[in-house]
């Protein structure tokens, strides 16, 4: 059990009024509010000990440096991972995913197959339809079915030994199926193919553990999980990143640089270029140790309450029809109400201080397989409440009203 109210005074933010009126803020699957606990670890870093990390020898460098490794090993921690330089911290998950894309352009020739599941976000299509054009390896797509789930017998015959790598989120951003990630991961490697998932959706919602999952690749974004932007993880096995050239060239990620020959820096630094997002790295780990107190179970458990009450009161209204309807889901609800724009929708919620992503989520394959121009997005969070849901169903009921 949660006790939202008690945690709704973690988060400032959802005070405020937009457009005269109290918000209520639904957009988590786009970002996730941030808690004065990790905000103050922020203010701290810039107030007492903002300095350059590996690199000097005087104090407050030292200090930067222990608190951003301890953020690295925070990160370690919380997804299980084996050794503390198979975590990568990067500014994203979009940055994760190039870092892969790019060093697999030397591992692959023409003809090798790679899949990618149909319901992937922009950013775990297009790094890898870049790296087809420089390699003419083929990208196949998993087709989903119309709730949104994945159609794993089409999965299980298009793997063969030309495939080299699959990709698959662990969570829809557009519809919020939860993918049978497991299987997936298994089904691939009794192919001899690696396997990258997209964790970006999932870290708010469950735990996932990379040994226990034996993925190859797993991608998180901090501002997901109440972290700030700009700042996230890139797990890799250590076998693979070792396999894999740098990504930039730069300071931190070398060992030696003359101008006949530079060689590079052990893990994680060689795909650590430049000076990183050190506040943000330490505010990361501060994330991870919030949302830990509280408990993904805890958080999960809630959501699921949210995603019920919210999903039977919508369907309550003409017209509405939810696109995402897997029997395993977290709590995204995507619709749209017959005979009307998700953005008109979408507009008159902001008015009525209703926060809601509208347009096609960054996932347009999704959107064409409905044959849809977009949906409206509610995404709920652990600090949502049943009231914010019936604000939104009421503000949802007024917009089609006024539509129509
Ligand atoms: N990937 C983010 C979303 O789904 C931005 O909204």
């Amino acid at each position: 059990m949660i006790d939202v109210a008690k945690i709704r005074k973690n988060f400032p933010i959802l005070t405020r009024e937009v457009n005269g009126k109290p918000l209520v803020y639904l957009d988590n699957a786009a970002t996730s509010q941030t808690p004065t606990q990790v905000i103050d670890v922020i203010v701290d870093y810039y107030t007492n000990y903002n300095a350059n990390i590996h690199r000097g020898v005087h104090s407050l460098s030292q200090e930067a440096t222990d608190a951003y490794e301890q953020a690295r090993a925070k990160v370690q921690q919380h997804f299980n991972i084996a050794k503390p330089y198979e975590v990568i911290l990067t500014s994203g998950t979009t940055h994760s995913i190039n870092i892969v894309a790019s060093g697999f352009t030397r591992l692959l020739k023409k003809g090798d197959e790679l899949l990618v599941s149909a319901m992937e976000h922009h950013s775990n299509i297009v790094p890898w339809q870049m790296l087809c054009e420089r390699t003419g390896a083929i990208l196949k797509v998993i087709p989903m079915n119309e709730q949104g789930e994945l159609e794993m017998k089409v999965y299980h015959k298009l793997l063969s030994n030309k495939t080299k790598f699959v990709f698959c989120n662990h969570i829809s951003n557009a519809l919020g199926t939860i993918n049978p990630i497991e299987e997936i991961i298994n089904a691939a490697h009794e192919v001899g193919a690696a396997v990258l998932v997209d964790g970006a959706q999932a870290a708010p919602h469950v735990k996932a553990d990379m040994q226990k999952l034996d993925v190859d690749f797993y991608t998180v974004s901090a501002h997901k999980i109440c972290g700030p932007t700009g700042v996230g993880m890139l797990y890799g096995k250590e076998e693979w990143l070792a396999k894999l050239p740098p990504y930039q060239g730069g300071g931190e990620m070398i060992t030696e640089v003359t101008f006949e020959k530079t060689t590079y820096a052990d893990l994680p630094h060689k795909f650590e270029a430049g000076t990183p997002n050190i506040c943000g790295g330490i505010a990361f780990g501060a994330a991870l140790d919030y949302i830990n107190a509280i408990g993904l179970k805890n958080i999960a458990a809630y959501e699921n309450e949210l995603l019920e009450y919210a999903t039977t009161k919508l369907l309550g209204i003409e017209g509405l029809k939810i696109y995402g309807t897997a029997a395993n889901k977290t709590s995204v609800i995507s619709f749209n109400i017959e005979g009307m724009h998700p953005y008109d929708i979408g507009s008159i919620l902001d008015k009525l201080g209703v926060a809601v992503r509208t347009g096609h989520h960054c996932a347009q394959p999704i959107m064409d397989f409905y044959k849809i121009p977009g949906t409206v997005r509610a995404s709920f969070s652990f600090y949502n409440t049943k009231e914010e849901v019936d604000v939104l169903v009421a503000s949802v009921e007024k917009a089609r009203a006024m539509l129509s």
